[in-house]
């Protein structure tokens, strides 16, 4: 088995380049086919859904706009999801159909307070696309409308997603193996 080492971890691959490439096709036809005869805002959520947010909206045959948010969090001693701004959300979201980009849904706590902004600036609609989520670890009730993969609660790299900063840059996801 081929792993990857970053910094102290080792990794091996979980999800093929191609799977991916797959379910992200069978994602984007799902959305063209709700949002036929309108022209959805896709907000895709930096850094983890840069390459995502890229491979999708290739498959997205709509009127579409996209733009890109950063979500701050509270710096502490727990990692409480708590967000406490949306930096760049300077697209003009009244009255628009709004499809959230992330890369994945861990405990959901980002994403509740992200949708809970948005709806303070009267979106038509809101609806989630992750490309992963791990279900195991939701710990509020989301509504996600679109998914590509669900996973176990193991850490994973690759494909946009990162440990300390690094892994992002591979075209297969991957899980880290002790
Ligand atoms: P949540 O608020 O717990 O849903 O946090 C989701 C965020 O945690 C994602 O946007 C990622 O930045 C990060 N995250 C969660 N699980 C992983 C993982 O396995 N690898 C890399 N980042 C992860
Ligand atoms: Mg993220």
């Amino acid at each position: 088995m081929e792993t990857l080492q970053v910094k102290d971890k080792k990794f091996a691959v979980s999800i093929p380049e191609r799977e991916i490439l797959r379910q992200v096709k069978r994602v984007a036809e799902e959305i063209n086919r709700d949002y036929a005869g309108r022209e959805p805002l896709f907000l895709a959520v930096l850094n983890g859904s840069f390459i995502f947010a890229a491979d999708l909206m290739r498959e997205v045959r709509l009127a579409a706009q996209v733009s890109f948010v950063k979500l701050a969090s509270y710096e502490g001693t727990s990692s409480t999801g708590a967000v406490s701004e949306v930096i760049g959300l300077n697209a003009d979201v009244e009255g628009r159909d709004i499809v959230i980009v992330e890369d994945i849904i861990d405990s959901g706590l980002t994403m509740r307070h992200l949708t809970e902004m948005l709806a303070k600036r009267h979106p038509r609609s809101v609806e989630i696309c992750s490309l992963l989520v791990k279900p195991e670890n939701l710990k509020v009730d989301l509504d996600i409308r679109y998914r590509c993969f669900d996973i176990p609660n193991d850490f994973i790299l690759g494909y946009g997603l990162d440990y300390d900063g690094y892994g992002r840059n591979t075209r297969d996801i991957y899980t880290v193996v002790e």
